[in-house]
C-alpha cells in the first residue's frame, strides 16, 4: 500500500533560540512532522534536547505530530517522559536497548507510535521478528550524531529491501529516511520506496522554507511516477 509522503523537518538545523518559530514556520510551510532529533553525548557522539523541550513546542501550540528519534543509550528510562512531553512517536535503534521488543511494547503503552531505527551498517534481521510491531522503520543513510552529511548511497538498496517487506506484510508501516536527503536526491529515494522524509539542514539551511518543500514534493511525486 502506497502512504502519503511526509515531510518531515529535523529540527536539529533549526534556530535552537527561536526554537517555536522557526518550528511554526516549517510548518506553515507546508511540513508535516517535527522530527526531534535527541542526542546523548554516549549513543553518539554529540548532545542535543530532551523531553522538556519537547513539553515546550507543545505548550508553545505545536499541533503537529511530533516524531521522536531517539540515539541515546539505554531507551526504556526516558520513553514516559517523552510521551508525557507530548510525543506522537517514538523511534529508537535496537542495538541501545537490551530488550527490543520490551521497549517497543513500553513505548505503546504510553500511547505513543512505535519505530525501530537502522544505521547504514546495521543489518535488518531485527525486522524478521519485529516488523508487525512496528509502526514506523527508520533507515538512517548518514551515520547518526550530525546534521548536514552526505547521503549513503547504499541506503537505496536498503529501502528497496525493507519496501518488499513492508508490502509483504500488508501492513500501513511507515517507511522513513533520514540524513542527506535534499531536492536532488529525493526523487531517486522515494522510487527506492521511502514514504516518510526527513530533512534538515535542505529545509532549515533554505532561504525560502515552503519553496524548497514544494520543489520536495514535487520532486517525491515524480520519484512515485517511476514506481508506477
Ligand atoms: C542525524 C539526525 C538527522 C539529521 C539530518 O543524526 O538523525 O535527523 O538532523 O540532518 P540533514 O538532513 O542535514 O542530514
Ligand atoms: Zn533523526
Amino acid at each position: 500500500m502506497t502512504l502519503e509522503p511526509i515531510i518531515a523537518p529535523s529540527i536539529l538545523s533549526a534556530n535552537f533560540a527561536a526554537l517555536g518559530d522557526d518550528v511554526d514556520a516549517a510548518l506553515a510551510a507546508g511540513a508535516d512532522w517535527v522530527h526531534f532529533d535527541v542526542m546523548d553525548n554516549h549513543y553518539v557522539p554529540n548532545l542535543t534536547i530532551g523531553p522538556l523541550v519537547c513539553e515546550a513546542l507543545r505548550k508553545h501550540g505545536v499541533r503537529a505530530p511530533i516524531d521522536v528519534h531517539l540515539m541515546i543509550e539505554p531507551v526504556d528510562r526516558i520513553v514516559p517522559d517523552f510521551a508525557a512531553a507530548g510525543a506522537s512517536l517514538i523511534s529508537f535503534h535496537p542495538e541501545a536497548s537490551r530488550h527490543v521488543h520490551r521497549t517497543l511494547q513500553l513505548i505503546k503503552a504510553e500511547g505513543c507510535q512505535a519505530g525501530l531505527v537502522f544505521n547504514p551498517a546495521t543489518s535488518l534481521d531485527t525486522l524478521e521478528w519485529l516488523l508487525d510491531d512496528l509502526d514506523l522503520v527508520l533507515l538512517m543513510s548518514v551515520n547518526p550524531g550530525f546534521g548536514g552529511q552526505a547521503f549513503i548511497p547504499a541506503t537505496l538498496d536498503k529501502l528497496r529491501r525493507v519496501r518488499a517487506m513492508i508490502d509483504r506484510s500488508g501492513k500501513p508501516i511507515r517507511l522513513e529516511v533520514d540524513g542527506g536527503v535534499k531536492p536532488d536526491n529525493i526523487a531517486a529515494i522515494a522510487a527506492a520506496g521511502a514514504d516518510t522524509f526527513v530533512a534538515g539542514s535542505a529545509i532549515f539551511g533554505a532561504p525560502d522554507y515552503a519553496e524548497v518543500i514544494a520543489r520536495m514534493r514535487a520532486e517525491i511525486d515524480a520519484g512515485r511516477g517511476l514506481l508506477a
